[in-house]
């Protein structure tokens, strides 16, 4: 029955999604972001200017307490929804996981990635000096250190990548369209776009990706709730919580030990099955 709804929505997704394709791409200062630089790109081809695209990664250890994944959660197949060039997928990879990340900018090769990072870091770590305020330093301790941990993660991803694109662990794909059959994934993860980046991705897109997500796995975990900017909960979450339990699909809001972003302390969890 849940499942079935998800699906309905995913049909209709799909028609519209011909016509018009939003692809984002941010300046992820993150493990979260207070400025971010998000572009929005609306294409009929799915093309992603890269000139405009400001990749930054966090690593396993990072997915680890955002979304307080357990030994048994990490032996569950995986999706990880804009993973972007986080380290997560290599590190869970080479430990025997099995885990599929998905985001618009594996349209780029490894090359193209790690060129637009050499240009972008510089940028990065000025805007990070200038709103320190807004980050809370405990497990990193300073800007310099955000830094070299961002760049050891991202490192990681693209030693990692073009052999995980052949092998089908990087797959060029966007929501609210996913590219997998219903129930394909125990568990989806889907850290930093979803209710982050809510000014530019509207409240329709953000109840079809949820349920795109409960369509293609059994459980979906969604970490922050806040806004990027305001640092307050998205306006999109109670209606996205109300349109799950309206298809049957029950949602916690579980509190997690990280917080890098003031306040961003739960994770959404939905149990789709
Ligand atoms: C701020 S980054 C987060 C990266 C990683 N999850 C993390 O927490 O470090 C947001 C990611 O969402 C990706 N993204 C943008 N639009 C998307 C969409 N429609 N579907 C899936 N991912 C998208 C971006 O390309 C980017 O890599």
């Amino acid at each position: 029955m849940k499942r079935n709804q998800a699906r309905f929505a995913y049909n209709k997704v799909i028609k519209a999604d011909k016509l018009q394709l939003a692809c984002f791409a941010s300046l992820h200062i993150l493990a979260n972001c207070n400025l971010l630089f998000m572009v929005a790109l609306y294409t009929k081809e799915n093309i992603v200017e890269l000139s405009k695209v400001v990749p930054w990664g966090i690593s396993l250890s990072e997915y680890k307490e955002i979304f307080s994944l357990s030994d048994s959660d990490l032996e569950k197949t995986i999706l990880g929804c804009g993973d972007g060039p986080a380290c997560f997928n290599a590190e869970l990879s080479s430990t025997g996981g099995n885990v599929i990340s998905v985001d618009p900018i594996y349209q780029f090769n490894s090359e193209q990635i790690r060129s637009r990072i050499d240009e972008v870091y510089p940028q990065v770590m000025d805007q990070v000096s200038k709103n320190k305020g807004d980050y809370v330093w405990r497990s990193i301790g300073s800007v310099e250190e955000l830094g070299n941990v961002r760049m050891d993660a991202i490192k990681t991803f693209l030693s990692d990548y073009e052999k995980g694109r052949e092998s089908g662990r990087y797959i060029n794909a966007s929501l609210p369209t996913l590219p997998f059959e219903d129930a394909k994934f125990e568990l989806a993860l889907c850290s930093h776009y979803l209710f982050l980046y809510s000014e530019h991705v509207n409240q329709e897109q953000h109840i079809l990706s949820i349920r795109e997500l409960c369509r293609v796995a059994n459980e979906v975990r969604v970490y922050p709730l806040l806004s990027i900017g305001s640092n307050k909960q998205s306006l999109h979450l109670e209606p996205v919580v109300s349109d799950l339990n309206d298809i049957g699909v029950s949602v916690t809001l579980v509190p997690v030990e990280y917080e890098f972003q003031k306040g961003a302390t739960e994770m959404l969890v939905a149990k789709c099955v």
